[in-house]
């Protein structure tokens, strides 16, 4: 099949990239480095043309309504105009409706623009992959101490297997119209001040003090009553946080990757 993989150099995108190739699929990456613009849809049209699915994993963090939520827009747009019934599969983010961070926000807005572009789409909800969870672990560190939310719960995933699970739905069967697909997570839950523990032992660094910090307003709130955990019913697999550990340098670098 031609899948087009919009943010396709990113982290995940280039995984899903590699996964649709090794599968025998002709996969291209599509972002600005290739002409292609989503906060303005340039490039996008050409790019299109004559897919049969399209991966919408491009995002940035600090201006997600332009390209995850626009993006989206662009893209239904232009797939309505070329007469196209090529299947759009979308990441987001599991409990992003649950969360009023705007990054979040964004995630369910791009849902939404898909949702009503009355294009074939599945969205792929998946929780915050291993990376970001060791940077939640270890970013509020000051010397032996490290701050966590009061009770903050995460069920990180292994990106790759995220990546195998997008292209087996880019390469699947299209829905007819919208739908949501089963979300994805990790195999385990752990609170925060056990991916500290964790990091910190791969580090081979003694135990940090956690110091719990209130959360004060409805975003961490959010996040410390568990609101980014899945519920049942979620489709768990992949590597579980110690397992990517294992395989990271050590110490593990400060600044971990981060979408956008
Ligand atoms: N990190 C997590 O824990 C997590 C968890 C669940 C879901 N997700 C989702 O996974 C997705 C991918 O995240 P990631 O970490 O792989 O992101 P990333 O590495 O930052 O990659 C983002 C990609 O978007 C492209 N891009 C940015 N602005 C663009 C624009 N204006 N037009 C076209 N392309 C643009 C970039 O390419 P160019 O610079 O070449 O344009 C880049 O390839 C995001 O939707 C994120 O919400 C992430």
């Amino acid at each position: 099949m031609r899948i087009v993989v919009l943010g396709g150099r990113g982290d995940l995108g280039a995984r899903v990239v590699r996964a649709l190739v090794a599968r025998g699929h002709d996969a291209v990456a599509a972002s600005r480095r290739s002409g292609v613009d989503l906060r303005t849809g340039d490039g996008l049209e050409g790019a299109l043309a004559e897919v049969e699915a399209v991966v919408h994993a491009a995002t940035s963090m600090r201006r997600p309504q332009d390209v995850d939520v626009a993006g989206a827009r662009h893209v239904g747009a232009t797939l309505r105009r070329l007469g196209s019934p090529a299947h759009v599969v979308s990441i987001s983010i599991v409990g992003a409706d649950r969360i009023s961070y705007p990054y979040y926000r964004a995630k369910v807005h791009s849902e939404d623009a898909l949702a009503q572009a009355g294009v074939n789409t599945t969205i792929v909800r998946a929780t915050q992959f291993h990376a970001l969870a060791a940077v939640l672990g270890a970013a509020f560190r000051l010397g032996p101490l490290s701050f966590s939310l009061r009770d903050m719960r995460v069920q990180p995933v292994d990106i790759d297997w995220v990546a195998e699970r997008l292209a087996d739905h880019a390469g699947g069967p299209a829905p007819s119209g919208f739908t949501r697909a089963t979300d994805l997570a990790g195999p385990t839950a752990y609170d925060v001040r056990q991916i500290a523990e964790l990091v910190a032992g791969h580090d081979g660094r003694r135990p940090p003090r956690v110091l719990r910090v209130p959360p004060l307003g409805d975003v961490l709130r959010g996040f410390s009553e568990g609101r980014i955990v899945p519920g049942p019913g979620v489709e768990t697999g992949g590597r579980t946080f110690e397992e990517w550990l294992d395989g990271q340098p050590r110490p593990l670098p400060r600044r971990m990757h981060l979408p956008g």
